[in-house]
């Protein structure tokens, strides 16, 4: 019905009616108190208006029932858009664990796209219907932000940083996808597609195409390429650095006795500068490589490590 108003964005994800029912209540609260106050003003200043030059105001008596009620029924509204507010987010917030994993990098003025598989794309992201989707983000230079109103998901992309969006789209198409946050001259172009296709024609999709190797196995070449290897060792064997394998998903108990789970955050945050958490029972010999590596090729290194093993599975296509 909706989708009709012509300023309206499509629904095309499991949780934009969701979102545009809480967007719909917000808008009714407001614009139904807005109008009972807007008419009481009127009502009251013609029916309590001065009619003589000399005369004189009443004077208030208190009530308490008055002061409850318009207490209570504020506090009942506010407590409603609260813990349906808090339920969404926290829908938004945690991705299903069997969700596909995909890695977007924005850069001024684009969006870049790894694939599991090794595809790439700029400007546009190819995914399966009915299937959750979970994108990891970075940034290679300034914030950016990911919007695909259809799907009424948002998220900041923030330099030296992981974040995370989850979708499902629920009917083949292409939607837009903007940038959101001002990033500089070309902000306003910084826009692409999601393309949504059925799963067959997805796989299709994937299976056209060159890729040189999938993204982990890209991830394994630089891994041996930087030497990484000669520290980290395959599991039971000592080496200078802790073993890999196993560890993506884990929690680790690091040098000053606090546990960290060994998620995207902590293991970009661990190449780039592995002074900052030091594991437990090793010595900070490893060299920072912040500047050394772009964002595409720690999202390489990361999706190698997942494939290492470790509990959420890697995105293989289904
Ligand atoms: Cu990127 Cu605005």
């Amino acid at each position: 019905m909706l989708e009709h108003l012509p300023l309206f964005p499509e629904a095309a994800s499991t949780v934009a009616r969701q979102v545009d029912a809480l967007y719909f209540f917000l808008v009714a609260v407001s614009a139904f108190f807005s109008l009972l106050i807007a008419v009481l003003i009127v009502v009251f200043a013609i029916k309590y208006h001065r009619r003589r030059a000399d005369q004189v105001g009443a004077g208030l008596t208190g009530s308490l029932r008055l002061e409850i009620l318009w207490s209570a029924i504020p506090l009942a509204i506010t407590m409603v858009m609260f813990f349906w507010g808090a339920s969404l987010y926290f829908r938004l917030m945690r991705p299903p664990a069997d969700a596909m994993v995909i890695y977007v990098t924005g850069k001024q003025w684009m969006w870049k796209v790894q694939h599991a598989d090794g595809r790439r794309e700029i400007n546009e992201l190819h995914v399966p219907v009915g299937r959750p989707v979970r994108l990891v983000l970075g940034s290679e230079d300034v914030i950016h932000s990911f919007y695909v109103p259809a799907f009424r998901v948002k998220m900041d992309v923030v330099p030296g940083r992981s974040t995370t969006l989850w979708f499902e789209a629920t009917k083949p198409g292409r939607y837009r996808l903007f940038c959101a946050e001002y990033c500089g001259t070309k902000h306003s172009g910084m826009t692409g597609w999601i393309v949504a296709l059925e799963p067959r024609a997805f796989q299709q999709w994937l299976a056209g195409g060159p890729v040189e190797g999938s993204l982990a196995q890209q991830g394994e070449k630089l891994f041996m390429d930087l030497g990484c290897h000669t520290c980290h060792l395959p599991a039971g064997q000592q080496g200078r650095g802790p073993s890999l394998e196993g560890l993506f998903g884990r929690p680790v108990k690091l040098a000053d006795g606090s546990t960290v789970t060994a998620d995207e955050a902590y293991v970009r945050e661990a190449i780039l500068q592995p002074q900052a958490r030091i594991v437990a029972g090793f010595q900070p010999l490893m060299p920072p490589y912040q500047g050394l590596i772009n964002e595409e090729q720690l999202n390489q290194l990361i999706a190698y490590l997942r494939a290492l093993g470790g509990p959420p599975p890697e995105a293989a296509p289904r």
